[in-house]
């Protein structure tokens, strides 16, 4: 016998981890749990109760609360009354908890990892060694956070109570992406884990009554999705953090509509693997049983997608399909088996369905040559290639651990087949040609990218989603502005306009009132589709003109617009910044006409207006100095290497403007969009929109490229439907007179954009501390991670 065929045939053996110490800890509950409210655990009387089971071998493990309303309410009160003594405890405090709570998950850490795979099915090979480790350091990395805040966020406070609704995947590991940073920040929490895997959550609150921490921070509530509903929808909430499918990610988004709630959404994903003919071919090959079959695929960011150039197609799916019949499958609690248990048999009938189904439009399909199990939820490696791109299969999320595939020629294919989801978490790139793949990460639409590797996570670098994945950072700084609010924020509501007209009085001046504007779509004047105009009043009531009445056809001609003039989210930031430059001296150089326009329209007296008009010039100049140094960062990840975080323009965005100093309130929103690299498209202000038809003949003389900025004047409540629904658009932000947040809110969900909406309330433009500052920055930008591991 050769020493091949030994290692052919080598038996590992079994290596198994024993259930009975988390056994043992159920049994010290009698396997009966309750909800973890104001620091203990409560079963209050008549509750009804549901089981979770350990999905490899179909056993009981436990009964859990279903928790009812009353209870959420009891939740979200404790959680409220804790929260100001919590956040005034300030930030070094709020650190010793962070840092008990990570020592004490490192000395349960065996405990954790067991309990996670006997609930979840997952191997303990991941628990013991990804899920937990990830979950300490991200106590660490924000107890770290939460001792600096002072210094690093002097300007920011706590959101309030945050509503936390995690899924079954991760799920201890995702109530650490919830509650570290929530608690850093000064927030309280009310976090529901998911039905099917409760335990590590309630193993976890315990943690937090043996690490001290006051009653109310951390409340913990089992149950369904009507339990989640009830939690994302309390008033008492401030904020809702959500990771699970997109379509509840969906619901929740409309439910909550004008709520007046932050929220970030951390959805599904169908993320591409890319290999190129000059890949490590087994690297990557080793790299794609990572990336689709960690935790079964039932992974947000699994490389379920693989792209293999031509040439090395052969090879790299020959070797694959070895490689898959070598895989181990079997008890998750066996510490030598690759794949455990899928979550349940609800998960493993969508998986056989999905697949089923999606096989009849194509493909061709590889089973493991393994041995499944026969007794609990397991489903085989499976990878199906020779699929179209427009097949199911290669659109929807499976969630299982089943790969698609095809091939590609060029770069350029590539990019197009990555990009072509309605999805975009991650990627994972595979050459060896370094500017090859730096060339490619920017292209992705994702919010992760890794080159020659895949799935790496660090508290550090933020995680999140574009498109329909979602949208917010969880990890980073970036994920503690998601539990912050600015000290600044607008607190009055917005007064209504005065709108007294007198009839015929019409208003004439040095200005002149002769003239029409036009709508400003793609660098030209255009006419209204309408074919209508609409009087613009001045203060006192007098007509001073009209201003053509745009529709939803002008709003999708300025889109399409906007995405033709995309290419300026390439130009330098050294172009972006000159232009906007140039923007403010011609804008300098008609300072009196700005000025007489904007006296005349809200009554202001001349100086005022000039001094808008000088502010307004300065705001240019501002964002014109940021185009070039809004920078990202290179963090130290725990990997030989680096994650870069690049700050990438949103993409178009759609923007209402207010009224409260029509030229200044514009230039201050169109300013950052633009300076990020952003399309936009522009209604301005309804009341007085004249400063906005002044300004595109400034804008025409200013170099900037047809279709950056797209002006159509209309009445809000006309377009803002059709703005905010459109599929083309990927933030929408409103800062009109009219309360329109919740239709916007609503209809955002068509494409699951970003919305910055005003919430009826009053920014004060002129305050440079509302006006202006890197919160419009971070609302023009998405943070992309690429990791980049390097050495030999
Ligand atoms: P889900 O999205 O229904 O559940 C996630 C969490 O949301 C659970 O805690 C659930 O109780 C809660 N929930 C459900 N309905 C809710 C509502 N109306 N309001 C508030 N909370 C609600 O995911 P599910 O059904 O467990 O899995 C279905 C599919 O979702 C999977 O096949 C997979 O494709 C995807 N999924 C994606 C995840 C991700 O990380 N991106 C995680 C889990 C599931």
């Amino acid at each position: 016998m050769k020493v091949t065929d030994i290692l052919e045939t080598m038996d590992y053996g079994q290596a198994p981890e024993s259930p009975q110490p988390a056994l043992d800890w159920v049994a010290a509950h009698r396997g009966d749990f309750g909800l973890f409210i104001d620091g203990d655990f409560i079963k209050p009387k008549g509750r009804s109760s549901f089981k979770s089971h350990n999905p490899a071998n179909k056993e009981l493990l436990a009964h859990l609360c279903q928790a009812e309303q009353v209870d959420v309410d009891t939740a979200v009160a404790a959680a409220r009354a804790a929260q100001g003594s919590w956040e005034s405890i300030g930030g070094p405090a709020r650190a010793k908890y962070l840092y008990a709570i990570a020592r004490l998950v490192q000395k349960h850490a065996r405990l954790f990892a067991v309990l996670e795979t006997l609930d979840n099915g997952k191997p303990i090979r991941e628990s013991r060694d990804i899920d937990v480790p990830l979950v300490a350091r991200h106590f660490y990395f924000h107890a770290g956070a939460a001792q600096l805040i002072a210094d690093e966020m002097p300007e920011y406070k706590a959101l309030g109570v945050a509503g936390q609704v995690i899924p079954w995947n991760f799920p201890l590991l995702m109530l650490a992406w919830k509650i570290a940073p929530a608690l850093a920040m000064g927030n309280t929490v009310v976090l529901k884990p998911a039905e099917y895997t409760s335990l590590s959550a309630l193993l976890f609150a315990e943690i937090c009554k043996e690490a001290g921490l006051p009653n109310g921070v951390v409340n913990i509530l089992t149950g369904d999705g009507t339990v989640g509903e009830k939690i994302v929808t309390h008033t008492g909430i401030d904020k809702v953090a959500f990771t699970g499918s997109t379509a509840v990610g969906r619901h929740i988004r409309q439910a909550i509509a004008g709520q007046g709630k932050e929220i970030t959404l951390e959805l599904g994903g169908k993320s591409p693997y890319i290999v190129f003919d000059d890949a490590d071919i087994d690297s990557a090959v080793e790299g794609l049983v990572d990336a689709i079959w960690l935790n079964q695929g039932q992974v947000c960011c699994a490389g379920s997608r693989l792209f293999v150039q031509e040439g090395v197609a052969e090879v790299f799916h020959r070797k694959l399909r070895a490689r898959m019949d070598k895989l181990r499958m079997g008890d998750p609690l066996d510490k030598s088996i690759d794949i455990g248990a899928i979550v349940d048999p609800a998960q493993l009938d969508s998986i056989h369905r999905l697949v089923d189904e999606g096989l009849k439009e194509g493909g061709n399909s590889h089973v493991a040559a393994i041995n499944c199990p026969e007794d609990g939820s397991f489903y085989p490696p499976t990878f199906i290639s020779e699929v179209d791109p427009a097949c199911r299969l290669m659109q929807e999320e499976i969630f299982g651990p089943v790969l698609v595939g095809t091939t590609f020629r060029t770069p350029t294919e590539a990019v197009a087949l990555a990009n072509n989801t309605r999805y975009g978490l991650a990627a994972s790139i595979w050459t060896e040609n370094i500017n090859l793949a730096l060339d490619i990460a920017p292209k992705i639409i994702c919010g992760v990218a890794w080159i020659n590797t895949t799935n790496q996570f660090d508290a550090a670098a933020g995680f999140g989603g574009r498109r329909e994945s979602g949208f917010g950072r969880e990890g980073g700084w970036e994920g503690l502005y998601a539990y912050a609010r600015s000290i600044h924020q607008p607190s009055k509501k917005i007064k209504a306009i005065s709108t007294k007209r007198i009839a015929e009085a019409v208003e004439t001046n040095e200005v002149g009132i002769d003239r029409t504007p036009k709508l400003f779509i793609g660098g030209r004047q255009m006419r209204p589709d309408s074919g209508y105009s609409m009087p613009v009043y001045s203060s006192s009531g007098k007509q001073l003109g009209l201003v053509g009445q745009g529709n939803r056809k002008d709003i999708r001609n300025a889109v399409e617009a906007a995405h033709a003039a995309r290419s300026w989210s390439k130009s330098t930031a050294h172009l972006r910044g000159q232009i906007l430059y140039y923007i403010a001296e011609n804008l300098s150089a008609r300072r009196e006409e700005f000025a007489g326009r904007i006296a005349l329209m809200n009554g202001v007296n001349k100086k005022v207006a000039m001094g808008e008009v000088e502010q307004s010039i300065d705001r240019l100049f501002t964002y014109a100095a940021w185009a070039d140094k809004y920078d990202g960062a290179a963090h130290g990840v725990p990997v030989r290497g680096m994650a870069i975080a690049m700050h990438e323009p949103v993409g178009i965005i759609g923007i209402f403007c207010s009224d409260r100093s029509p030229l200044l309130g514009l230039i201050s929103i169109l300013a950052p969009a633009i300076a990020m690299g952003n399309t936009c498209v522009i209604v301005p202000s309804e009341a007085y929109p004249l400063s906005a038809t002044d300004l595109y003949q400034v804008l025409e003389t200013s170099d900037l490229p047809a279709g950056v900025v797209n002006i159509v004047t209309a009445t809000h409540s006309d377009v803002v439907d059709s703005l905010s629904g459109h599929m083309e658009v990927d933030a929408l932000w409103y800062f009109g007179s009219d309360d329109h947040s919740a239709s916007i809110e609503r209809a955002s969900v068509t494409n699951l954009k970003r919305t910055w909406v005003n919430n009826g309330l009053d920014r004060d433009w002129t305050d440079p501390k509302q006006g202006t500052g890197k919160v419009f920055l971070r609302q023009a930008t998405e943070v992309k991670n690429i990791w980049i591991p390097y050495g030999e």
